[in-house]
């Protein structure tokens, strides 16, 4: 399929493309109006479903879930992607229903040959590290990231760090950066790009929690905008759209070679049975923040500061705000993420997540220190304040909850904390390329042995999921000390095959 541009395809009349257009939802009003269908999927618009499927999950999503005609599905799709490219600054856009996971994959597949060293961000996400473990040969060079001292949260990207790497590594062909990080840390995207374009490679962002970065001002958020050749948005994470959207987005420096192994990738990694609702509800989230710009932002803004205030007046509960980041408004720069100290309730933030959920409120995610909420960044215009009081009432349901969880007496780990130092020792040396490794012979060795071995898995904390070790490299004593502590204190570690943690799997 060769690439359309945005312009050949949609008619721009001159006043811009009409972001209010909707072509698959359009298309899935057409087809659900059908009578009959003998087309996968099996469950035949409902009709063959099981009825406990029908009862939890709505005749709708059934109706909804079915397969287009094929010709009038690829014109719908290429026009929905054309007007998400636009939308976000991009001159190509691909949706994807297998979230921003298979946007990094099908890119490290598409983009990296074997034998070609790639610059990666220490704060990659493990689709990044499962991409460079399966694509044999590529040889990953590490931009290691230092926490705050104060805030326990990853620090921005350095530039003179950036620039060494590539002075070190002239061969490096790509640099891999997440931004924003899970905790809302914003690096320096458009001083990041000129200098690796200077250095002949290509700039690549996973930016899965900023669908909205786009139209939050000053562009910390916005890597197209920055000159980044790829990126990536999970339309899920803070947009409305349903799990598993996200948009793969292609910058206009990214030449004929690649562009055309990323469409053929995409495609061939796409499956060839998507999930409508998804794509449709790509579609129509993509619609509704594009019309609503940066005013919808704001009316999420608001409900946000509402959020704060009430967070702000429980004993024991710190609000992080950006003024509060010694180094600078890159830290907290993601407004839809909330990100709350809770060290002062005498509890781990795993046990107040816990205790919380057990009052009824689910928090996004937590680590020793702190609670991560995410936040809606788009909210629906013309229906704010009296339309959302269903939200406002899950804020006093989460205030009440927590006002429960700090009468507790002090849980399990509490004061624990992740120390910079023990944080910057914890990456080891290099010992092969992360594909050598993860094909190697390994051994299961425990946890208190595992110091000095070669890791066949990576290890990381999630949050914020920035691994400890990857396959390829030496297990360090401060990485055993941080894995140790964050599972005495009931937190959770991605990566290991023992998902218990007592064992790590290490090259014999
Ligand atoms: C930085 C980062 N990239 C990518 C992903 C994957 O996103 P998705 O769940 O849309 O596959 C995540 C998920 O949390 C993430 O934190």
């Amino acid at each position: 399929m060769s690439a359309p541009t945005t312009t050949a395809r949609l008619q721009d009349d001159g006043t811009g493309i009409d972001q209010a257009r909707t072509p698959l939802a359009d298309l899935l009003r057409e087809e659900v109006a059908a009578a009959a269908r003998w087309t996968v999927p099996g469950h035949m618009g409902g009709r063959c479903a099981p009825v406990e499927a029908l009862d939890l999950l709505g005749t709708r999503v059934h109706a909804a879930d079915l397969w287009p005609d094929q010709a009038l599905f690829t014109d719908a799709l290429l026009a929905s992607e054309e007007l998400a490219a636009q939308a976000w600054g991009a001159d190509r856009a691909f949706l994807l229903t297998a979230g921003a996971t298979s946007g990094n994959l099908a890119w490290i597949f598409a983009t990296l040959q074997p034998g070609d060293t790639v610059v990666v961000d220490s704060a990659c996400h493990v689709s990044v590290l499962t991409g460079l473990a399966l694509r044999a040969g590529v040889r990953p060079v590490w931009i290691q990231r230092d926490i705050d001292a104060e805030l326990g949260i990853p620090l921005p990207i350095d530039p003179a760090v950036l620039a060494r790497v590539l002075r070190e590594h002239p061969e490096a062909r790509q640099v891999v950066v997440t931004s924003p990080t899970y905790s809302g840390t914003a690096s320096p995207l458009a001083t990041l790009a000129d200098l690796t374009h200077a250095a002949g490679a290509v700039l690549y962002v996973d930016a899965a929690w900023a669908p909205h970065g786009r139209w939050v001002p000053g562009g910390a958020l916005d890597p197209m905008a920055a000159g980044a050749d790829g990126a990536v948005v999970s339309l899920h994470k803070t947009g409305a759209a349903l799990s598993g959207a996200a948009v793969l987005q292609v910058g206009a420096g990214l030449g004929g070679h690649l562009r055309r192994q990323l469409v053929r990738t995409v495609e061939g990694l796409r499956s060839t049975s998507p999930l409508l609702p998804v794509l449709v509800s790509s579609d129509l989230a993509r619609a509704a923040m594009a019309t609503a710009g940066a005013d919808g932002l704001r009316r999420a803004e608001e409900l946000a500061d509402d959020l704060r205030a009430r967070c702000d007046r429980v004993p024991g509960v710190r609000v992080l705000r950006r003024d509060d980041a010694g180094t600078g408004p890159s830290l907290l720069a993601d407004p839809m993420k909330l990100v709350l100290d809770v060290q002062g309730t005498g509890h781990t933030g795993f046990a107040v997540q816990r205790l919380l959920r057990a009052g009824g409120a689910i928090v996004e995610g937590a680590d020793l220190q702190r609670l991560y909420l995410v936040l809606p960044a788009w909210v629906p215009p013309g229906r704010y304040p009296g339309d959302l009081s269903a939200q406002l009432a899950a804020h006093e349901a989460l205030v009440r909850a927590f006002d429960a969880a700090v009468a507790i007496p002090p849980s399990r780990g509490a004061g624990l904390r992740l120390s910079p130092t023990v944080w910057a020792a914890s990456r080891g040396r290099q010992v092969m390329a992360p594909a050598q490794a993860r094909a190697a012979a390994t051994v299961d060795v425990p946890l208190h042995e595992a110091a000095g071995r070669v890791a066949a898995e990576h290890a990381a904390p999630y949050p914020p999921g920035v691994p400890v070790w990857v396959p390829g490299e030496e297990i360090t004593e401060a990485a055993v000390t941080i894995v140790r502590d964050v599972l005495a204190a009931g937190g959770e570690i991605h990566g290991p095959s023992d998902v218990t943690g007592a064992t790590v799997a290490v090259l014999t």
